[in-house]
């Protein structure tokens, strides 16, 4: 047996069943083979799906001629994660010379926050279908590797993803926007996805530019992160052109230190950061109309002047919003005039005019 012909054979094994788009040959970390045995080492953080890899490593090698299969895991991410074709030798490597621009998509804007719960996706899903209901044309992309929620957002929970033979993936449509969610690759909404760093990378690279979000061009490309400064928030900075982030928050104090956080964090990708949006600012009684300030007087303004930043808007607490979005319906585009449909209406309005499209 050849060596490359197994390579090649291993590369066509691909592992959709388990929920992601790679195959053997991306998890293969050594191989030798010894007349018609085989050894394999094959990269899995999660003994969960060692029995699925074995059988498969199996089936595939025992087609092409492997008599004798042995295999070996490990969870310990490659010392070099030498990509296929490695860079030419440069004498300092600044780590954003290799960013690149989503395809097929004019804007491309990320919504974050330091800490979670706050809403995000709540933002990312409305600002997308804002600017929808103004007349662009959208994609949103879940880019929460760990808990997306893109699919009951925009209740696309059954909706397919289809992939090109070419690779790219087609992104499903819902309420007249372009998606794509990890969620949508899963087996199961109860499967935990636990990522070690290359193979994260790999999902989310793949997420970033193997899309085919439009025949033409997207106008925005809104992209849900997870909470947090972690890895996805990195690996986003410093691979792909992002034009502006939107950092969310609520008025509390102990997410308002996150924002400095997420601000500094996107200043060192080199992101710019669009502005920033307060969720969860108030409460409006439906009887007296009177206003709360439930999470205390805000300081979103203070922050957002001492950093140079704009405050995009306030939305306002409305157990509308936690239906709708649970029904699969973005707020925004339910027949119910509200104050956070104005809101988020008028914070598409102005990063229309932030990004001069
Ligand atoms: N302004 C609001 N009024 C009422 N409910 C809201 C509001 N904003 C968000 N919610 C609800 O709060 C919950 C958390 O919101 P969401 O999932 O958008 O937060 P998140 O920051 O994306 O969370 P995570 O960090 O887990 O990704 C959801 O159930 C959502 O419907
Ligand atoms: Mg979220």
């Amino acid at each position: 047996m050849a060596l490359q012909g197994v390579i090649d054979r291993l590369k066509k094994t691909t592992l959709e069943e388990i929920g992601v788009s790679f195959s053997l040959a991306d998890i293969l970390r050594d191989m030798r083979i010894e007349g018609s045995k085989v050894y394999l080492k094959l990269f899995s953080p999660s003994d969960k799906y060692h029995e699925f890899l074995k059988n498969k490593a199996e089936e595939t090698l025992k087609s092409i001629g492997a008599e004798e299969v042995e295999i070996e895991f490990t969870n310990e991410p490659p010392k070099s994660s030498a990509p296929q074709t490695p860079p030419p030798p440069q004498q300092q490597q600044n780590p954003f010379e290799n960013k690149r621009r989503i395809p097929k998509v004019k804007k491309v804007i990320a919504v974050a926050s330091g800490k979670g719960g706050v809403g995000k996706s709540t933002v990312a899903v409305n600002i997308a279908a804002a600017l929808k209901k103004k007349g662009y044309d959208v994609g949103y992309l879940d880019a929460d590797m760990y808990g997306p929620s893109g699919p009951t957002m925009l209740g696309a929970k059954d909706k397919q993803v289809l992939a090109r033979e070419d690779g790219k993936l087609i992104p499903p449509v819902a309420h007249g926007i372009k998606m794509m969610s990890i969620g949508l690759l899963l087996p199961s909404e109860d499967t935990p996805v636990i990522w070690r760093g290359p193979v994260l990378f790999k999902a989310l690279s793949q997420f970033l530019f193997d899309i085919e979000w439009s025949d033409e061009e997207l106008d925005f490309l809104i992209i849900d992160l997870p909470p947090g400064t972690g890895d996805v928030q990195i690996t986003l900075g410093q691979t792909a052109e992002i034009d502006g982030a939107v950092i969310v928050t609520t008025p509390q104090d102990v997410a308002l230190i996150d924002v400095k956080k997420g601000i500094q964090m996107f200043n060192e990708v080199m992101i710019p950061v669009i502005g920033i949006v307060e969720n969860m600012s108030y409460f409006v009684c439906p009887d007296s109309q009177k206003k709360y300030e439930i999470f205390g007087k805000s300081k979103t303004e203070e922050i957002a002047k001492e950093y140079g930043i704009d405050l995009l808007g306030k939305i306002p607490i409305e157990p509308k919003i936690a239906e709708f979005s649970d029904l699969g319906i973005p707020p925004v585009l339910a027949k119910e005039e509200s104050e956070s449909s104005k809101a988020f209406l008028d914070i598409a309005e102005k990063i229309i005019r932030k990004l001069s499209v």
